[in-house]
């Protein structure tokens, strides 16, 4: 896999054509993880290849799993041979979705070893939920030097009622994990509702667990002694979709997106219609036109169905294009607005106060040289520098990277003039095929 170094974008040129979206990021690493549990070969299929997959499947690998692609995007796991290893340590340090790890290891052993989770940093990033739910649930555990140790007495976990404080996507997956193979019945309630949440559920009942209710604010899983072997296809990514909603929205132009679940979509959807973005759906795709000015509205981050706080840089990009002054309410991170300063390197108005970031319209942004402050953010600075007068150069894309299967070389196939640079140990060398710029 190449690491690639910064990306070049010569904007203003409008997106024309249809691009394929990947499977999903946030379900794929809570359903690598959950993988642990299955007795058995599971097959997942439509897998993103990106590199926070690619961690996890070697994550399971260093503790014994088979892992073979079988072909791009299908992926046989086989967990019969794993067992606990601190060579994992490594990896888990540097993905967030590490932390599914504790609930698959307790379903699996009974116990659990692996470092904090790393991630993106928009603040502070509790996880006292996900470890509420596991002491619920039976569990010891002990946090200390980064580590997180925990374990069952009995060997094996026991359903328990669990409300959660804080609705969280990561702390309701967790749990659910944990839960699919304890004995006896486990009550989530508050849960999270995203997509990928009823994707893992869908996933696991698929192999054999019992879950209920995923999609809604409680969850009910009948814990079983222990999941079959199957195959899964997970579902498409509402937010590499939604990125490039905005990306057509910001640059203009039309494009069709194939591999959608238009519902996931609505959230985005009606805010870019209320700009004037026009929309058209279909069973599996989705047709996103921009031809005429943009206009101003007001956006407010939720846990789903609410707008995803995961869109929340990209639609700033399109709020900065429009006529007169938008609102943007952050309601799910503390400090999710890192990139802003960036943005007000090409010339954006922004002013953020706490959860609140004031968006002047401006006539168009310029490019510039700007650094990719985390995944979405990196996502915003590449919606920027399609619609942007002149180059801009976007550092630390390996962000962008984690999350996103060969943006670069899906964008150049709508007609986008983005070009990724390699490594400083190979200066000058471009990579512009969609083979060499995917990770
Ligand atoms: N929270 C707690 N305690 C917990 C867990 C969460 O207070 O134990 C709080 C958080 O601080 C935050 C809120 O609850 O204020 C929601 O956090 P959540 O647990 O839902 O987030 P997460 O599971 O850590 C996942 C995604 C994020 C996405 C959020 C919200 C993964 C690996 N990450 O994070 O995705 O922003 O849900 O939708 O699934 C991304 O893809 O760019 C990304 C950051």
């Amino acid at each position: 896999m190449k690491r690639l170094y910064k990306y070049i974008i010569k904007g203003g040129k409008p997106l024309h054509g249809e691009v394929e979206i990947s499977g999903a990021k946030n379900a794929a690493v809570a359903i690598i993880p959950a993988a642990m549990l299955v007795d058995g070969v599971c097959r997942i299929e439509n897998l993103p290849q990106i590199s926070d997959t690619e961690k996890l499947l070697r994550i399971l690998e260093l503790m014994g799993a088979q892992v073979r692609y079988v072909s791009p995007g299908t992926v046989d796991i086989d967990c019969s041979g794993v067992s606990l290893s601190d060579r994992i340590f490594r990896y888990t340090r540097s993905i967030r979705a590490s932390y599914y790890l504790i609930g698959s290891m307790l379903g699996r052993f009974g116990k659990a070893r692996t470092t904090m989770p790393g991630g993106c940093n928009f603040g502070v990033r509790p996880i006292d939920q996900h470890i509420k739910g596991m002491k619920a649930l039976g569990a010891t555990i002990d946090i200390g030097k980064g580590l997180i140790q925990a374990e069952s007495p009995e060997g094996r976990l026991k359903g328990a009622r669990i409300y959660l404080d804080k609705v969280s996507v990561g702390a309701t997956i967790n749990v659910m994990i944990a839960a699919a193979t304890a004995k006896g019945m486990t009550i989530i309630e508050n849960v999270a509702r995203e997509p990928h949440i009823v994707d893992l559920a869908n996933f696991l009942n698929s192999m054999g667990a019992d879950i209920r209710g995923a999609g809604t604010d409680v969850i009910k899983v009948r814990g079983v002694e222990r999941l079959h072997g199957g195959s899964y296809s997970l579902i498409p990514d509402q937010i590499e979709a939604g990125t490039f909603m905005t990306a057509v929205a910001a640059a203009g132009g039309e494009v069709r997106l194939n591999n959608v679940i238009p519902r996931h979509l609505e959230c985005i959807s009606a805010k870019l219609r209320e700009m004037g973005v026009a929309i058209t759906e279909g069973d599996d795709y989705i047709v996103v036109r921009r031809d005429c000015p943009l206009e101003r509205t007001n956006v407010k981050t939720l846990p789903y169905p609410g707008f995803p706080t995961d869109m929340q840089p990209q639609i700033c990009v399109v709020l900065c294009l429009a006529a007169g002054t938008s609102v943007i309410t952050e309601g799910v991170w503390d400090n999710r607005y890192q990139y802003v300063n960036e943005l007000k390197k090409m010339g954006a108005e922004i002013t953020v106060s706490g959860k609140t970031a004031v968006v002047e319209g401006v006539r168009s942004l310029m490019g510039a040289p700007v650094a990719a402050r985390d995944l979405r953010a990196g996502a915003a600075m590449v919606v920027a520098g399609l619609c942007a007068e002149g180059t801009t150069v976007i550092e630390d894309v390996i962000y962008i990277e984690r999350g996103y299967q060969n943006i670069v070389g899906k964008l150049r196939a709508l007609g986008a003039d983005i070009a990724a640079v390699s490594e400083p140990d190979e200066p000058g060398r471009m990579h512009q095929s969609s083979q060499e710029s995917a990770c």
